[in-house]
Order: C-alpha cells, then structure tokens, then sequence
C-alpha cells in the first residue's frame, strides 16, 4: 500500500493533511518534524507499505527563531517533497534562501494568481521537474481564494525553486523546483476554505508522487485481523470497555478476529454513566458474542470517592485514582494468566494529543484521566499492549465499526468523557444528582433522536438526518443553582440546567448548535414537566475556545 508521510512541525492543522489524504484513498501517517530519516527511507516509521512522498507541515515557529528543522536527509532521499506554510519556508530556508517576518501576519482567505503555464513561464523546461510540476500546475485554476495564517514570508528563494504563483498581497504563494519533485505553497490546502485545496492535494500525491489509492477500511481490517491473529496467538486478551464508539469497535474486531474464549471484556459501571447505559453496552457486545463480559458495578465506591469534593480537577483526580485502583484489583481477580494481552481503542488522534505517537504535547487544560494506567504501562513494557485502531481517525472507526457490524446506534453515538456525569453535576456530586441529570440528558437526547436536522436551505429534513445526527456532541448539564418558579399555584425551587450541543470536526474546538428556537424551547417545556427537581432550563452558547466542551 502506498503512503504519503507528513513531517509535523506543530501546526493546527496537520491532522486535516493527513485526513484529506486519506479521504483521498492514500495512507498517511504523521511524524515529528524532526525525526531521524534513516537510510531505508522510504520506510522510516513505516510500519507497511511503500512511501510515495514526504510533506513538511506548517508550524506556530519562524525558521530563524527556535523552529524544528527536518533531517537533511530528506532533501536526498529523492522522493518528492510538498511544503506547506511554514514547510515551504523550512524547505527555501534549508536550500539557502531568505524567509523574513511580514510587516503585518496574514489571516484568512486570500486572492492567489497562478503562472499555469509551465513552460511558458519556465526557460528550464524539460527538466527534470517539467512533467511533474506541469501534472501539479493542472489543479489551480487561474485565480483562486486560498487560505493563508502566516506571519513569514520567503524574500528570496533559494537557488532551483522559482514562484508560479502569487498572493494578492504581493508574497510567493506557490513555489516548485526547476529539477527536482519539490513543491511549495504558502497557503493551506488542507483547510476547507481553501479552493482548490483537495485538487491540489489529490495532484501531488497522485499526480506527482504516483501513489495508488489503495486505503480502504475493507483492506485495513484484513490486514489489522492479520496481525492480531499472528501477534495474540491463543493467549487470552483483556479490553477495557467504556461503552463508546472506539472501545466497542476494538472488542467487536477482536471478537471478529479471534476465538470467543480468548477475549475478555471488562466494563465498569461507575453509577456516572447515560441512563441504560450498562444495559445497552452488555446488549451490543453480547450480540457481538463476548463470552467473557466482567462487568464492575463501583457506583457506591465512585459516589464516597466524591463527596464532599467541589473542585473541578479534584473530581478528575479522584476518579482517575479509583478507576486505577478498582482496575487493578478486578483485573487481579479475573486470575489471567501472566501473559495476557491488554487491548485499548487508542485512536490516532489519541497517540497525537497525548504527545506518544506525533507532533507536540497539547497543552494541559483538563486532566482526561484514561490515557493511561500503571497496569497499561506495565503491560507496555511488557511489549503486550495492542491498539487495534491506532491508526485511524474516528470517522474511520466508525466505518470499521460498520464493516464488523457494530450497532448503528454505538456507530453515531456522541462521544462521553470518561468521568462521566461526575463532570456535568457542576459542585458536589450525588446518586440524587446524579438521577435527575440521567433523566433530564435522557430526555434531550432522544427528543434530538426524533426531531428531524434542518435542510442548509432552511428547508425540512435532510436524508432523514435527525438533529443528534447533526450534532456533533449534545448533553445536558446540572448546575449547583436553585432559581424560583411557580408549578401549578405553588412556588417551586427547582435545579438550573444547561443543554449543551456543539458542532465541531474533533473536539479540539467547537461551535454552538444553531437549533430552531421551537426546538429548544419545546424540548425545555418537556423536560421542566417530566423532571420535577429542575426549575429552568439555559441554553449554553459558548463555542471552544474560549469555553470547552464539558463544563469541568
Ligand atoms: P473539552 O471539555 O476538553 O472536551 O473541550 C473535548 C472532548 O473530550 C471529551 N472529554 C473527555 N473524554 N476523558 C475522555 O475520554 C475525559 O476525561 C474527558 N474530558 C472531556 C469531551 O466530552 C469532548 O468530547
């Protein structure tokens, strides 16, 4: 299978590089900017399969400041380069070019005109860049509106590289070599504001790097199924369940893959979960045929755990810290045997924001406490920890999840923290918050289920999306505030609760739903008649940054 690698050097928007390759049907897998390119390159890092191109990512550094630099080696490997942003200033840079701060960052969409007639332009032509770069120049219209966040420039260009395109500001735009495969621009392709983004992507990978489009989910479970078969052997395999899309997925491949016998799932029901949850996550993986379902029922240990605790972080902390500790001790009673396997559905994006895999460590706003474990960590030096699914991004999963037959409903589930309501109950936590928060989500959640998503057009329903289809993660959330009301011709002293729904690729930001007022306004009128305890519902309006998604 070929392969495109992307060389990180800290932009917000690598993963959207790799993403769009990937859509395109080619394998991508990203690195630090500076990792070592050893002599079997291509094939540094690669776990399989051939690559076709290296492409350097932007990045928040200057060149001249404290910005990584990639392994030199990358300009002899011979294969064909693509830089964007900051990868194209690190590209001219290397070669002996100048790259200068702009009198003023630029930001956003931008004009670009573009030289699309190499030969014309060029009195080099017939290199030996010319059929490449001709193969390139294809994708860009004349003009186009690229999409630009930069605050350095290239003010002169090292020898070979010479600019076919020009942004309106008056700064090269797009570069290419005379002779070699090495392209640049100064904008990002990957963003979708960018026209002729994907055309230009889709041209160097397989225009110029030649790749075939050989990633598909069908071809990725065959050869994952493969090695797991060969890696696990007859041992037995321990997967830590959550009951969300990845860890289902992971115990429904492994199911798939291996004997019944082999395969023990564990789950724990920590009283912070979604009403029925426990019930529905036992239903999927039983149809799925676990034979070895352990289910944990700690509610009582989680609820001492909090009490009395207000503190956001103090709450994680705790719940982290239990978590490890009833792990260690279930575990231990199950009595495996020593050389068992650990599974987790550890994604890439995973491996990316915890600073294992890739890139830079994210920044610690929330301590999300199931990254890992003292028995996961055991088990990793150990050399017996499998990631089934630590390739792939999360649409990927879920199109897996369906290859395997997953559930649709687990497949289009929005994602839920590991602790739980614990971080929705704003303050202290209680089994009656707890209760009343279940009931009221509940209530949200399947009248988001049941109400048609609204047409772009303003129109009605769109191929019969609902608007938790629309919704990239909804909830509700209790808030440690008591307001006054009146229910019949009585005063009522009722809790304050807040929906909560966003839109977002990721997580990493995100924006506030743009419900229809009768929507909302109708789904609170439910919820103040069914939930007696809540008084008032808000609406949250707040999009990441500068809020987050959950509310602690
Ligand atoms: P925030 O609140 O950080 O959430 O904007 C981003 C996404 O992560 C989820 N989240 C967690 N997931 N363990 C998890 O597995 C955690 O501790 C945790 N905290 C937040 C959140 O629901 C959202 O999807």
């Amino acid at each position: 299978m070929d392969k495109i690698l992307i060389l990180d050097f800290g932009s917000q928007t690598t993963q959207l590089i790799g993403r769009r390759i990937r859509d395109l049907g080619v394998y991508t897998e990203i690195l630090p900017g500076d990792s070592v390119i050893n002599d079997e390159i291509p094939g540094a890092a690669a776990r399989a399969g051939k690559v076709k191109g290296l492409i350097l990512s932007g990045s928040p550094e200057s060149v001249y400041d404290q910005g990584a630099a990639p392994d030199k080696k990358i300009y002899s490997c011979g294969l064909p380069l693509l830089g964007i942003c900051y990868g194209l200033q690190r590209m001219n840079f290397d070669q002996g070019g100048k790259v200068e701060p702009l009198p003023k960052r630029e930001y956003g969409r931008i004009g670009v005109s573009v030289r699309k007639n190499f030969v014309a332009y060029n009195e080099t032509a017939g290199g030996a860049n010319s059929a490449a770069a001709e193969c390139f120049l294809k994708a860009f219209h004349p003009r186009f509106t690229a999409w630009m966040s930069h605050g350095d420039t290239l003010t002169a260009l090292a020898p070979g590289l010479r600019e076919y395109g020009t942004s309106d500001t008056g700064y090269p735009a797009v570069v290419i070599h005379d002779e070699k495969p090495w392209f640049g621009l100064q904008f990002h392709p990957e963003v979708s504001h960018c026209e002729d983004g994907l055309e230009i992507l889709s041209a160097f990978v397989f225009g110029v790097c030649g790749c075939g489009a050989g990633w598909t989910m069908e071809k990725y479970a065959e050869e994952v199924r493969a090695a797991l078969g060969s890696r696990v052997g007859k041992n037995p395999v321990l997967l830590l369940i959550s009951g969300g899309v990845d860890s289902t997925v992971a115990g429904a491949l492994l199911l798939r893959t291996l004997e019944s016998d082999q395969v023990h799932l564990m789950y724990m029901d920590t009283g912070l979960m979604r009403k029925d949850e426990t019930k529905t996550v036992k239903a999927n993986l039983e149809r799925l045929g676990a034979k070895h379902l352990h289910i944990v029922h700690c509610e009582d240990e989680f609820l001492s755990a909090l009490k009395g605790l207000t503190d956001p972080e103090a709450k994680r902390r705790a719940i982290g810290d239990l978590f490890i500790t009833i792990q260690e001790r279930e575990v231990a009673r199950l009595g495996l045997p020593d050389n068992y396997f650990l599974a987790q559905g550890t994604l890439y994006t995973d491996l990316i924001e915890s600073g294992k895999g890739v890139g830079k460590k994210a920044r610690l706003i929330k301590s999300h406490h199931n990254v890992g474990s003292p028995l996961v960590d055991r088990k990793r030096k150990a050399g017996r920890v499998i990631e089934p699914l630590d390739r792939l991004y999360k649409d990927e999963v879920r199109r897996l999840g369906r290859l395997l037959g997953v559930d649709e409903e687990v497949i289009r589930r929005h994602p839920f923290p590991g602790p739980g309501l614990a971080v929705r109950i704003l303050g202290e936590v209680s089994r009656e918050k707890c209760d009343i928060l279940r009931e009221a989500d509940a209530i949200f959640i399947e009248e988001l289920k049941r109400r048609p998503a609204p047409r772009a057009d303003g129109g009605a329903a769109q191929n019969n999306l609902s608007l938790y289809d629309d919704i990239w993660q909804a909830f509700a959330v209790l808030l440690p505030v008591r307001s006054v009301g009146v229910a019949g011709d009585v005063r009522k002293y009722g809790w304050v609760l807040a929906l909560r729904a966003i839109t977002s690729a990721d997580g990493m930001t995100a924006d506030v739903y743009p419900f229809q007022t009768r929507d909302l306004l109708e789904i609170s009128t439910r919820i103040t008649n069914s939930v007696k305890a809540i008084g008032r519902v808000t609406y949250d309006i707040s999009s990441k940054p500068p809020a987050t998604i959950e509310w602690e």
